[in-house]
């Protein structure tokens, strides 16, 4: 049987489906309801950020333990959401929950430096491959002192931005992030979206944005751009829209390209950085930027960020050109759990077992994929993977914008009222494994996947 054909049949169930599990999954949670009514009296949008409102509605945790968590009607999920990437040591773990008790008898904050910083900026300059660190509390604080310490080596303001990469809140990279197919432009010289409020046109003015995977496109606005350009930012491997892996090559030919027109690579680690390998996309592509980006799964599930870049690059923070600073930076909470994590969380064991568990997975989403004969791709890069609703192969974000966004939708639902917590954002998320994660947990997954590929061409 072709597999277009079937995607018709897929087309229509779609809707129903996703309307007969909406009801479901409010079924099942009406403390979440009643949260909801009472929390939007005073926090704004009924939430504690736009990105936690799932749809039908927000989903309202209590706690978590090892692999899973438990929303406020005691319903326990497999966590495969991994709060948005960073909860790669699972919860509670001991190692953290010792290291953090520890340090809260013996002070949470001094804005003075403590010994554990100096170990961590040992262990990510090893596990990188770049000398010097700094450390900030979020991935956007991170992209933020990249950008400005770009800015601020190479005396230059414009940045190169590949279409489709988040790289957090502030200003300068705030653009084309999830653009809608209408406002883009052409693919040679692709429109520069706001992707927020607030956002200057000046500000968004100082960005070119280009296609991922295309070595010409970083090439032209680089030419077009002459002796102007400070930086190209990317996350190495996408992870923003799904999962989009670089081609052979690709990122030793844009810093080779980049360099060549005087200005720095910024990687963007903050969702690959640990998720992928000990050193992230860093260590296994082997193309080492001039700046790495850190933040989410860095401090086993505290708040924290980090930025390394080579000796040229930080001198300008040892000289005082540039002023990285920040009251929180390095709180020795953060560093206390970080340490924990490097040291005792993500060892060679950890990653052993996560690839392990990954390979399983991927064969057995990929059985059924086969067996209903949907032509889907699951895109599993370390303990994050996907499934691409499209038998098209996707090489950037244009191509990502092709994926019926239902399917997408539809499988968050079914997972959820199934037991597996994903991120609420369909098509654009990944999974997330945790080194608490076991077979049962993946199997639970694989058989929620297996319903939906059964549903769809029922
Ligand atoms: C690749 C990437 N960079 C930066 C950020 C921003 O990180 P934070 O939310 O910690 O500010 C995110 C968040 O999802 C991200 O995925």
């Amino acid at each position: 049987m072709p597999s277009t054909v079937l995607q018709s049949a897929v087309s229509d169930a779609v809707d129903d489906l996703i309307a007969a599990e909406e009801q479901t999954f409010l079924r099942r949670q009406p403390r979440s309801s009643e949260m909801i009514v009472r929390a939007r009296e005073h926090l704004a949008g009924g939430a504690t950020s736009n990105w936690q409102i799932a749809e039908p509605q927000a989903v309202w945790m209590s706690h978590g333990n090892g692999s899973k968590v438990y929303d406020v009607d005691g319903t326990e999920y497999v966590d495969m959401h991994g709060g948005y990437g960073a909860s790669i040591a699972g919860h509670a773990h001991p190692a953290i929950v010792a290291a953090v008790s520890q340090q809260v008898r013996r002070g949470t904050h001094f804005a003075q430096p403590t010994e554990d910083a100096i170990w961590i900026a040992e262990e990510l300059a090893r596990r990188f491959d770049v000398p010097l660190w700094r450390f900030a509390n979020s991935g956007t604080e991170a992209t933020m002192d990249a950008v400005h310490l770009a800015r601020t080596v190479t005396g230059r303001d414009l940045i190169i931005k590949v279409e489709g990469c988040y790289h957090g809140h502030h200003d300068s990279v705030q653009v084309s992030v999830l653009p809608e197919a209408d406002e883009i432009g052409p693919r040679e010289h692709p429109v520069g979206v706001a992707a927020n409020g607030g956002i200057p046109r000046a500000i968004r003015d100082l960005v070119i944005v280009v296609p991922f995977n295309d070595t010409e496109a970083v090439a032209r606005a680089l030419a077009e751009h002459r002796d102007r350009v400070a930086a190209m930012i990317l996350e190495p491997v996408m992870m923003n829209a799904g999962i989009i892996t670089p081609h052979a090559g690709y990122l030793a030919a844009i810093r080779d390209l980049v360099h060549a027109a005087g200005a720095l690579l910024i990687y963007d680690e903050v969702k690959t950085g640990f998720t992928t390998g000990p050193g992230g996309v860093t260590a296994l592509s082997g193309v080492v930027p001039d700046m790495v980006c850190l933040a989410k799964a860095l401090g086993g599930g505290i708040s924290v960020a980090a930025i390394g870049g080579t000796t040229s690059v930080m001198s300008a923070i040892a000289d005082g050109r540039y002023e990285q600073v920040g009251t929180f930076n390095g709180n020795p909470l953060a560093m206390a759990a970080t340490r924990a994590t490097l040291t005792d969380v993500l060892t060679p064991q950890a990653y052993a077992h996560l690839d392990q568990l990954a390979t399983d997975l991927r064969a057995q989403l990929e059985a059924t994929i086969a067996e209903y004969r949907l032509g889907w791709h699951v895109v599993a890069v370390g303990a994050k993977g996907c499934v691409t609703f499209r038998s098209e192969p996707v090489r950037e974000f244009r191509d990502f914008l092709q994926i019926d966004d239902r399917l997408g939708q539809l499988h968050w639902l079914m997972q959820h009222n199934g037991g597996v917590f994903l991120p609420p954002w369909g098509k654009v998320e990944q999974w997330l494994l945790s080194v608490q994660h076991d077979k049962a947990d993946t199997d639970r997954f694989a058989a929620n996947f297996a319903r939906l590929a059964a549903a769809v061409v029922a």
